[in-house]
């Protein structure tokens, strides 16, 4: 069992904050963001996600954080420490939605995997979208899933905080480095001024007309982005030695989370629209299709793809690491094994889960919909509630090292809106987005013919292009 004394804790505060930029800027930020952007509607999604990432995403935050740096544990033994034993349930829900999310990020941090080598060797430079159709389904994206987590296991069996922190300081700036050398590629292409009006350009119409029904996969990508509603931020803020000020730090992982996903669909809308890819179209692929296409075209494509690709790949594993450390740190602290045994069979397990998605986008996009729709928000509805009802200390907590009485208004103000705003909007996203579930359940059931060809269709359509 852990005891206060030995446990782990950061170096320093910018040890702290870089795993947390690092647990926040992964897949979600370059994969999963342009996709959600082209399927809710453009730049009516951007204003709402913005502004769901403002009003809720950063007190959100101070949410775990509280709880993580007075309880020092994981999250499900938090609950406990801080006087709510009963609460421990929802440590539960945080564990299992990690061992689903990173089953099957695993499989998309592979496809990074092979088209990180695939620059080497020009892959996919003649025919991007037949590369991504043969390596994302099937064996080799297998293969690609059982190496990223054979990395992600072996940097977390190892124990990471050394690990992780000098990764992100390096990746951060590069990150954002190459993203503005291929922002600036990107719109000299022809026909990048559409991508960008598509992004920004805001279509008041729209917004007011579809709020309702952009909102919940709003806030579904925001907590996905943010690393939020499955503890791993209470996890990493548990490893918080002295008491400096959380506002300050949430301000910038929260700002620079946001940055990079804005300038990634600077660099990924003008080159949809210049190669002439419906961004609506693209789904879990876009990216790979869309941007390795860009890659083939520009010169000195091979080192373009590998730094670039490269990025995309260290991104994810160093958010993948934030996902397995909270499911390991609880079996570590509740089971009495030591850490390598414990994250190797958890890793394991995890690969397992991870099969079945390794061999069909159809239950990727199922997995990645439940997580980001359903679970993430449950569970930050739960830890809301924890927080605005039950550890009313949080206001304490939160005031240490803003020199400031726990009295005064600031944290008050702070508790006031996780009681109504912060519970209100993600109240309405769990619920709609049950709604949404529902009927595309009830669509599937209905039309469980209807799915089975439409399966086939794309099977035959994978082989067609798979066959020179
Ligand atoms: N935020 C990461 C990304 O954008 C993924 C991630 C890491 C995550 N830890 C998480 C998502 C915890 C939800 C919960 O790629």
């Amino acid at each position: 069992m852990e005891t206060p004394s030995t446990r782990e804790h950061w170096g320093t505060r910018m040890g702290f904050i870089l795993a947390a930029v690092g647990s926040a800027v992964g897949l979600g930020n370059i994969w999963r963001f342009p996709f959600q952007v082209s399927e809710q509607g453009g730049s009516s999604f951007l204003i709402i996600y913005l502004a769901f990432i403002i009003a809720i995403g950063l007190p959100a935050m101070l949410v775990e954080f509280t709880i993580g740096r007075r309880s020092k544990r994981n999250p499900i033994n938090a609950f406990k420490k801080l006087g709510h034993g009963k609460w421990s349930f929802v440590g539960v829900i945080c564990v299992i939605t990690g061992f689903v999310i990173l089953s099957y990020y695993s499989v998309v941090a592979g496809w990074t995997l092979q088209y990180t080598a695939g620059s080497i060797t020009g892959g996919y430079f003649d025919d991007p979208a037949a590369y991504f159709g043969a390596i994302s389904e099937g064996w080799v994206a297998l293969g690609l899933h059982a190496l990223f987590m054979a990395v992600v296991i072996g940097i977390v069996a190892m124990g990471i905080e050394k690990g992780i922190e000098i990764c992100v300081k390096l990746l951060v700036p590069a990150i954002i480095l190459l993203l503005l050398m291929l922002m600036f590629y990107g719109l000299t292409l022809d026909g990048a001024m559409e991508g960008v009006e598509y992004y920004l350009a805001p279509d008041l119409e729209v917004l007011s007309e579809s709020w309702l029904e952009i909102l919940p996969a709003a806030a579904g990508q925001a907590f996905f982005t943010l690393s939020l509603g499955m503890g791993a931020m209470i996890t990493y803020s548990s490893y918080l030695a002295k008491d400096d000020d959380l506002v300050a730090d949430s301000g910038w992982i929260v700002g620079l989370d946001t940055g990079i996903a804005v300038l990634v669909g600077l660099v990924i809308f003008p080159v949809l629209f210049a190669v002439g890819i419906d961004p609506g179209e693209g789904g879990p692929g876009s990216l790979f299709i869309g941007l390795g296409g860009a890659i083939a075209e520009a010169p000195g494509s091979n080192i373009l793809g590998l730094v670039f690709f490269g990025t995309v790949l260290i991104a994810a594993v160093s958010s993948a690491i934030s996902i397995l450390e909270v499911v390991v740190s609880y079996v570590i602290d509740n089971f009495e094994v030591n850490r390598l045994p414990a994250t190797l069979g958890v890793g394991s397990l995890i690969f397992l889960v991870g099969i079945p998605t390794a061999f069909s986008q159809t239950t990727l996009t199922f997995y990645d919909g439940v997580v980001a729709d359903l679970l993430l928000p449950l569970g930050m509805a739960l830890l809301v509630v924890f927080v605005g009802w039950f550890y009313t200390d949080a206001r304490d907590e939160l005031a240490k090292g803003l020199n400031i009485a726990p009295t005064s208004w600031f944290p008050n103000a702070w508790m006031w809106h996780v009681r109504t705003v912060i519970l209100a909007a993600v109240v309405l996203a769990l619920v709609l987005n049950a709604i949404g579930a529902y009927e595309t359940f009830i669509e599937l059931l209905t039309a469980g013919e209807a799915a089975d060809v439409a399966d086939h269709v794309h099977d035959t359509a994978i082989d067609l292009i798979e066959e020179p």
